[in-house]
């Protein structure tokens, strides 16, 4: 599969590239980082988004960080705060903090951040796509670009579609951001990939005619008990696929587990600038100063889960046991 990842590491300027994700697929424009202040600023902005994608950017954050000469804990704390519910970030920044004031240390705990997310996406792609089969649907984007490696979701899709277990992709558009329009289309369209993009709201349209197999999606943080959050508009799709009865998979690295919640009730929401929902784009699409919302995930209860892809193989109700399972064999 042709891949374009969200990043590259430039050994000999020690610096980070991060392609501009606000800018795709219109153009493909680098942005150099030579700090961890730039680099929690690129992640707050939405340069680069995606779980595992932000949690590989903020490793190299403090690497930066090192190099820039800036204060580490002060670096930690900007790489921290710049978005709060993908659990890949936070558990990345603890691996990093065994390693403070060591450059090559940190460099190498980057580097081992990033390979890991390689090798756990090829796994979760060769799990996801045996439970899928016909027409998939998918929101918000989970591909390489919102990774660094093979993608978790649409991993599982590409892989499906090598092996001639689907035929086609429905794309949700993903409103607000619009991550399913931009991006996700772009990279199914460059794997060759038949997929149609819908707005968010044909979903049960498509799934009350029968063409609508499985769905699947990312995953920004899950809880022991199977809750998770996921971009705003999941957990709409699967109170529509429980009722039309399509089995439902949220895919993961086990590194968006955290370990320390038992349910979803307190997984921190981002609540993201109202403007993203009045505009599209820059263009005003409602009345000026009209008052709007814009959460950017939402919690989806365990309880309208098929079953969990990870880079162990799919976890099946009970999902706290298959949980600690899997995390404890890891
Ligand atoms: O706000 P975003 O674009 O960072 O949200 C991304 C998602 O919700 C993805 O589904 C999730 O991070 C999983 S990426 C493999």
């Amino acid at each position: 599969m042709e891949r374009t990842l969200p990043f590259r590491w430039d050994d000999d300027a020690r610096t980070l590239w991060l392609i501009d994700q606000r800018r795709l697929p219109d153009e493909e424009v680098w942005v150099p980082l030579t700090s961890a202040h730039d680099t929690a600023e690129a992640i707050r902005d939405m340069v680069v988004r995606g779980a595992p994608a932000i949690g590989v950017t903020a490793a190299y954050g403090m690497v930066l960080a090192h190099l820039a000469g800036e204060d580490l804990d002060e670096a930690e704390r900007a790489l921290a705060e710049s978005r709060p519910t993908a659990v890949n970030l936070f558990h990345a920044l603890e691996r990093m903090r065994s390693h403070k004031g060591d450059l090559e240390a940190s460099l190498a705990e980057a580097r081992a951040i990033w390979r890991e997310v390689e090798r756990t996406e090829k796994a979760i792609s060769e799990h996801g796509a045996r439970v899928l089969k016909g027409q998939v649907l998918t929101h918000c984007n989970t591909g390489p670009i919102a990774t660094g490696g093979y993608g978790t979701a649409i991993g599982a899709i590409v892989e499906a579609y090598r092996q001639g277990r689907i035929s086609h992709v429905w794309v949700d558009e993903t409103r607000p951001y619009l991550q399913g329009a931009r991006l996700t289309a772009w990279e199914l369209q460059k794997a060759g990939v038949p997929a149609t993009l819908i707005s968010d709201n044909m979903a049960a349209h498509f799934m009350k005619l029968g063409e609508v197999n499985q769905v699947i999606v990312g995953v920004d943080r899950m809880a022991m008990n199977g809750d998770f959050a996921n971009k705003i508009g999941t957990y709409g799709l699967a109170v529509l696929a429980r009722h039309h009865g399509i089995p439902f998979y949220p895919a993961l690295p086990l590194s968006s587990v955290d370990s320390k919640l038992d349910d979803g009730s307190a997984i921190p929401l981002e609540e993201r600038s109202a403007e993203e929902v009045t505009h599209l784009r820059g263009v005003p699409i409602a009345p000026a100063g009209f008052p709007a919302r814009h959460p950017a995930f939402d919690v989806t209860p365990h309880t309208l889960v098929t079953g969990i892809v990870t880079e162990k193989g799919v976890i099946y109700p009970p999902f706290d046991e298959g949980l600690e399972g899997a995390l404890a064999s890891d």
